[in-house]
């Protein structure tokens, strides 16, 4: 078990080494210290765990006084890359990202409640020499991820994207989209699904063009990141997906056809999401 509490005074080294940020340590930055400052609720959080990590987040687990579940989702906010907990490339989070991240994770709690893990806390941690982190502490809301719970084929895929096209229809039916919505941005405690990572959800205010192809968006990178989509009916999935996404009683093959993408046809749509995330202020 990783011991570092936030509002000890833990040294950067320890920070540091616990997170395989070498960087901060050379920067001499004590990140407990400067978290516990930045927060702005001044609460406390005891880090027990590292959960996971991706490209860009490392997130840790870790509770608060009142030992509720929480986690620490990390980035890393430096002028360089650095390596997260397993050595791997820490990519640079560009600090706009981050700030829609926080902004969007209290959009949606206001806007679309439920949908997301509750948002507790957030802050940005600099040191010397380019190094800095941004932290946002969130509601814990399990440990596996659709994409785990799906390989494992403890619950039919079926049943499992039935709820996230609820959940998404709700989500969409509030503005919102979420704009990288695969299968490992969903946590899934059977039957139960929330969907996690704002860095790129977008709000839109009315159904211009421009939302309509967003959502479309996010309806196809779900769909085509159900793994092994080839080994099930994927057009019986598909369809019945876009079934309860409309809460129709077909779903044509056309629309069916529009879904399913090869990967160049998918960078094709990433492309133009992302102009149009450019093309949005927060
Ligand atoms: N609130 C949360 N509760 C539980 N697990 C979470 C939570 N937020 C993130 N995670 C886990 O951490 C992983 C990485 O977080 P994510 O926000 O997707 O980072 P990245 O920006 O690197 O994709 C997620 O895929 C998910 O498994
Ligand atoms: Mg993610």
């Amino acid at each position: 078990m990783v011991e570092v509490i936030v509002e000890s005074h833990l040294s950067a080294v320890t920070f540091s080494c616990v997170l395989g940020i070498s960087a901060a340590a050379r920067a001499g930055l004590n990140v407990c210290d400067a978290i516990s400052q930045r927060l702005p609720s001044r609460k406390r959080y005891s880090i027990t765990d590292v959960r996971g990590r991706g490209s860009y987040g490392v997130v840790l687990a870790g509770r608060t006084d009142e030992d509720a579940g929480v986690v620490a989702k990390l980035v890393n906010l430096s002028s360089a890359t650095g390596m997260n907990v397993l050595g791997e490339p820490w990519f640079v989070t560009d600090i706009k990202s981050f700030r829609r991240e926080i902004v969007m994770l209290h959009a949606v709690a206001l806007g679309a409640p439920g949908i997301f893990p509750e948002i507790l806390d957030a802050c940005v941690v600099k040191g010397g020499a380019g190094v800095s982190f941004g932290f946002v502490l969130m509601r814990d809301v399990g440990t596996e991820s659709l994409h785990a719970v799906l390989a494992s084929g403890r619950v039919g895929a079926r049943r499992l994207m039935q709820v996230c096209a609820q959940l998404l229809k709700s989500l969409h039916a509030s503005g919102f989209v979420h704009g990288d919505l695969h299968t490992g941005n969903a946590i899934c405690e059977p039957p139960h699904v929330q969907f996690v990572d704002t860095s790129r959800t977008v709000y839109f205010g009315d159904a211009s063009v421009d939302c309509k192809v967003a959502k479309l968006y996010d309806l196809t990178v779900l769909i085509n990141s159900v793994d092994d989509i080839a080994r099930l009916d994927s057009m019986l999935l598909c369809s019945q997906f876009l079934q309860e996404y409309y809460g129709s009683s077909s779903a044509g093959v056309a629309e069916v056809n529009d879904l399913l993408c090869t990967p160049e046809q998918m960078r094709e749509k990433r492309e133009e999401f992302v102009r149009i995330l450019e093309k949005t202020s927060l």
